[in-house]
């Protein structure tokens, strides 16, 4: 199939592009790349040796898009173009509503207008909210805690009621846990700007003592050792959970967890990381972080029943291939 793949320069998108090329799709990236780097597209050719179609747009402008569309034949769209910081979100509402639910209106939009009938919405556990773990697609969303996680669940809602009145529209939401990790090959991974807000690379920059020291926002939490749990997947298992999605995609609406359905403590992930890479990561234990829950973990027996999907890769691996990137990438 001939994909489009919005934010595809970026994590998730530029290690999903490879997956797909893998598997014998061809891809059309759209992205702005306000949050990563050209050099990614010429790396996801090199690595696959193949080609990409890259176009540097905004999808929330609809002519850009409807351009695409119309000079293209495209079969389906992964959406993965959207902010993602959680804290910036709380201070900027407004350019996440924008950002990340009127792009999906546009692209459901252009599918509607040009008979694209497969779409693939990246959301995330956080519709969740505070449920108990561990959490399952049946579970009705609850509110979060924040803009960003509240555009996930509107973008999730926007395309169901889509779905609903256009019955040939299929889509998956796919509800990502904790993708940590890199591409084997080290070439591509995750590069956040400035101090990274996530666990696994805030890790891996103390490890390189590019930071002082890991600090670890509680350990009273009611989880096995007070610190917080959470689902860490390997980004190629999620890469290929999409493919999965997009292979098996049918007529109206299917949601499913892409995690491990194991939750590790940031005790466990950081003793984890100093097996796995022969390093020590010095760290403290501070107050707990605002807006934090203590577990979050996925049900995936849904994903593994109806599309014979489980994530291979374990925590040892997440763990070298993070470092690997970093020491490979980021030589700074
Ligand atoms: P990322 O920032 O690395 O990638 C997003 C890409 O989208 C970037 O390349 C950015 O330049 C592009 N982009 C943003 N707005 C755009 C726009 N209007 N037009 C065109 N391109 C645009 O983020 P990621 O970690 O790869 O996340 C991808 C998607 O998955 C996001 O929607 C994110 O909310 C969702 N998600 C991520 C996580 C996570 O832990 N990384 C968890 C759950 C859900
Ligand atoms: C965060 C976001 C979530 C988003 C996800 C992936 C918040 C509140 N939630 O989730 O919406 O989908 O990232 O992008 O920001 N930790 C430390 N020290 C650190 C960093 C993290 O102890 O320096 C702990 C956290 O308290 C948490 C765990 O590590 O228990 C994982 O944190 P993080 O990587 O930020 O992911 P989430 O909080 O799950």
């Amino acid at each position: 199939m001939n994909i489009l793949v919005t934010g595809g320069v970026g994590y998730i998108g530029s290690h999903t592009c490879i997956s797909l090329l893998e598997s014998g799709h061809s891809v059309i990236i759209a992205d702005n790349l306000y949050n990563s780097k050209r050099e990614t597209v010429e790396k996801i050719k090199y690595l696959t040796n193949d080609n990409v179609d890259f176009y540097e747009i905004d999808v929330t402008d609809t002519q850009a898009v409807d351009d695409i569309f119309k000079n293209n034949i495209i079969d389906g769209v992964i959406h993965f173009a959207g902010f993602k910081a959680v804290g910036e979100s709380v201070k900027l509402p407004l350019n996440y509503y924008y950002n990340n639910v009127v792009s999906t209106m546009v692209l459901a939009d252009a599918c509607l207008k040009y008979n694209v009938n497969r779409f693939v919405f990246s959301s995330s556990a956080t519709v969740y909210g505070n449920n108990t773990v561990p959490f399952s697609e049946t579970m009705d969303p609850l509110p979060t805690t924040n803009p960003y996680g509240e555009t996930k669940s509107m973008s999730e809602r926007i395309l169901t009621d889509i779905a609903r009145a256009n019955p040939a529209f299929s889509v998956s939401l796919l509800r990502y846990f904790n993708p940590v990790g890199a591409h084997e090959s080290g070439l591509i991974g995750e590069s956040p700007n400035g101090i990274p807000n996530n666990l696994m690379p805030y890790v891996t920059q103390v490890a390189k003592r590019k930071l002082e020291k890991l600090r670890i926002f509680g350990n009273d939490y009611p989880t096995v050792d007070g610190t917080g749990v959470r689902d860490y997947i390997h980004i190629m298992d999620l890469a290929e959970g999409h493919v999965v999605a997009l292979n098996n995609l049918t007529e109206g609406v299917h949601i499913y967890n892409l995690g491990t359905g194991k939750g590790t403590s940031v005790l466990e992930l950081v003793k984890a990381f100093e097996v796995a890479n022969d390093i020590t990561i010095p760290y403290e234990i501070v107050d707990r972080r605002p807006g934090d829950i203590a577990s979050c973990y996925a049900d995936v027996s849904k994903a593994k029943q109806e599309l014979g999907w489980i994530a291979k890769r374990d925590l040892i691996a997440m763990c070298k291939d993070a470092w690997r990137f970093e020491i490979k990438i980021n030589k700074n």
